[in-house]
């Protein structure tokens, strides 16, 4: 069953998976209205993640899509960037160039606040697939734009599997916890898709021959970004392919009927020390606080490789 459309703006830090989650969510019109992409310092410094969402735009052959970069470092920490999964350039396994098009004029926090004040209440859903200090840095400057949200969804966090970046935190947390924290805090409706779920959404050979298939440019940018990309997880945790995490975002707003979580109360620990940047899920309701975000811990796996191979067929 179709979801019926709805705005969405994607704030995000291109980085492989980002881009695959790009080209999935510019592949579904019918469903995802993309206002904007708004880019952010995270994988990558911020003007290689901002060139690299306007290739992924110009791959999905969307350039009326504005491109505005935000936050180029978080908001109280030093800069932490992850070159030894995504490559120096923030694109494993592709040859970057200059995209044809520029960035939207104005800065990616600017467009939150403007967007979302003059919005609908309850209006237009944020996907991050980032450090979340754009949101925050908007949230921080101008409160009252939390109205204009329907939901923010967050790839990001860990509880029972651990980390990636250190033995508790996963990277877009660590790279900015007090920026989730003010997401946190701030009220909206928070959906977050923590390492917990993409660790059991994983390439396998048959996987990549389905996407390989394909026979499309989409499909060839993929393949080629996603051979380099997994290797490093699957060595690292010992998994038998690798995952697409941020990509799990946008085929949770297309077909949310794949995944399965609950209600719990999260923290995130910004205390200098070895849990920076750990979110603790409260999966038992042991602090008796009232539930903050749904958390998302199980999804049909080869659902969400079908969903993303015959979405990607339709690109060029
Ligand atoms: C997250 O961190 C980044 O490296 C990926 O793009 C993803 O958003 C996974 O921990
Ligand atoms: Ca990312």
């Amino acid at each position: 069953m179709l979801r019926p459309s709805f705005d969405l703006i994607i704030d995000t830090d291109p980085g492989a998976d980002d881009v695959v989650a790009l080209l999935l969510a510019m592949a579904s019109p019918e469903t995802l209205n993309i206002l904007a992409i708004t880019t952010v310092a995270g994988n990558v410094r911020l003007d290689k993640t901002s060139r690299n969402a306007r290739l992924a735009r110009e791959w999905g052959g969307r350039e009326d899509i504005p491109v505005y970069a935000g936050a180029s470092r978080p908001l109280l920490r030093a800069p932490v960037y992850a070159p030894d999964i995504h490559g120096e350039e923030g694109l494993p396994g592709v040859t970057v160039h200059e995209p044809r098009q520029g960035l939207a004029p104005g800065s990616a926090v600017g467009y939150l606040i403007d967007t979302l004040s003059a919005a609908p209440p309850h209006s237009i859903t944020v996907a991050m697939l980032g450090p979340q200090t754009n949101l925050a840095l908007a949230l921080i400057q101008a409160p009252h734009i939390a109205l204009g949200i329907k939901e923010v969804v967050v790839m990001g966090g860990a509880h029972f599997n651990g980390g990636n970046i250190t033995p508790v935190a996963e990277f877009n947390l660590f790279a900015d916890p007090e920026a989730a924290e003010v997401v946190l805090s701030s009220g909206v409706k928070l959906t977050y898709l923590p390492l917990d779920l993409t660790h059991t959404l994983l390439t396998s050979d048959a996987r990549m021959q389905q996407l390989a298939a394909l026979g499309n440019q989409a499909g060839r940018v993929v393949v080629d970004i996603l051979n380099a990309y997994v290797a490093t997880d699957m060595q690292r945790y010992g998994l038998p392919g690798g995952p697409v995490h941020d990509a799990s975002v946008i085929a949770y707003l297309l077909k949310p009927e794949l995944f399965a979580g609950r209600q719990i109360y999260l923290q995130v620990d910004s205390r200098e020390g070895p849990t920076y940047g750990q979110t603790i899920a409260d999966w038992h309701n042991a602090l008796g606080q009232p539930n903050n975000v749904t958390w998302i811990a199980s999804a049909d796996a080869q659902g969400f490789f079908d969903l993303l191979s015959t979405r990607l067929a339709r690109l060029q």
